[in-house]
């Protein structure tokens, strides 16, 4: 039976050797402790997992994945994975600061601005992202220039004003002061941009860069229900777990007065419009077979976790 926890044991190793890979080419003393404090503090790593998972089951197809696959045999995109995790990272950075969340515990341990000043945190944050686009470019030594830049576009787009960025912005919009308009539609837009873009350009992306067209759509489908999902969830355990057990600040949205899919649909009602996505994610990927085994045992996972 395929076990989900040995699978992302086995890809998160591989995408954390990577990560200090790039990292050891920073040489800018406290910014680099700054990045790497964010960067290999844990986390779940779900948006480069999905980049190694869609890339190897297209490959599956191409006949090109015989053997277990490690950091030297995937090498080829383990650039595409690193640049989401570190966009990832550097959402988190930014969303953690006084000015926006104001939040002073993530993955266990204070939040970046807590260790090293709001200063450094906002340019360890920039520079992730830049990097990340460096990343990205570096797909060109085994992806033609059309693909990559295809690539890097959807990247761009995912992250920035009408993505990840403009999400954010309406959360911040979300202050619980007028609460006019903030209705599940605006919750909806808000988890599709804020956390929904770059999961979904996670499972999209690989289908860009091997030239697989109708692959991207049903990835993207897959993507835009599970990052929705992730995000309903994460706004129940924000209420319903424990500050160790989820490593950051619990009931923080509440105390901010904001409108949450909980607020408006409950706990019980939260889950299942979750699950309703988890559902169709799924109905995106049944024509797979077993081969789309992890990225079903995935879109479970995204309902079922505990932090
Ligand atoms: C947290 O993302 C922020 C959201 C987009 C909901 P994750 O839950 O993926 O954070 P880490 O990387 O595992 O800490
Ligand atoms: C985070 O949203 C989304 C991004 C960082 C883009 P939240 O503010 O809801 O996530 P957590 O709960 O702090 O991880
Ligand atoms: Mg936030
Ligand atoms: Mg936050």
């Amino acid at each position: 039976m395929f076990n989900l926890a040995e699978y992302l044991k086995s890809k998160s190793i591989i995408i954390e050797k990577a990560l200090k890979g790039i990292l050891s080419e920073c040489v800018s003393g406290t910014l680099c402790d700054s990045i790497n404090y964010s960067l290999t503090s844990g986390g779940k790593r779900i948006r480069p997992v999905l980049v190694l998972t869609a890339w190897d089951i297209l490959r599956i197809d191409d006949g090109k994945n015989k053997q277990k696959m490690t950091l030297e045999n995937c090498k080829e995109i383990i650039p595409l994975a690193c640049a989401l995790e570190m966009i990832h990272a550097y959402s988190l950075v930014h969303d953690d600061l006084p000015a926006m969340d104001n939040d002073d515990l993530r993955r266990g341990k204070p939040t970046n601005h807590k260790v090293y000043g709001d200063a450094i945190a906002i340019l360890a944050g920039d520079a992730l992202l830049t990097q990340a686009f460096n990343e990205l470019y570096k797909l060109s030594a085994c992806y033609p220039a059309d693909k990559v830049l295809k690539t890097i576009k959807y990247i761009a787009d995912a992250s920035g004003m009408n993505g990840m960025v403009g999400g954010q912005a309406l959360d911040i919009q979300n202050d619980g002061i007028t609460k006019v308009g903030i209705d599940e539609a605006y919750l909806y837009r808000t988890s599709s941009c804020k956390t929904g873009a770059l999961i979904t350009a996670s499972v999209a992306t690989p289908a860009i860069l091997l030239g697989r067209d109708k692959d991207v759509k049903n990835f993207e489908g897959y993507g835009k229900a599970i990052g929705v999902a992730f995000q309903i969830v994460d706004d129940v355990l924000g209420v319903t777990a424990s500050r160790e057990e989820l490593g950051k600040t619990p009931n923080i949205d509440s105390d901010n007065n904001k409108v949450t899919f909980v607020s408006l649909l409950g706990i019980e009602g939260a889950k299942n419009r979750a699950k309703e996505e988890i559902k169709k994610a799924k109905n995106f990927i049944s024509g797979y077979g077993p081969k789309a085994e992890p990225l079903i045992a995935i879109a479970d996972y995204i309902v079922e976790r505990k932090f």
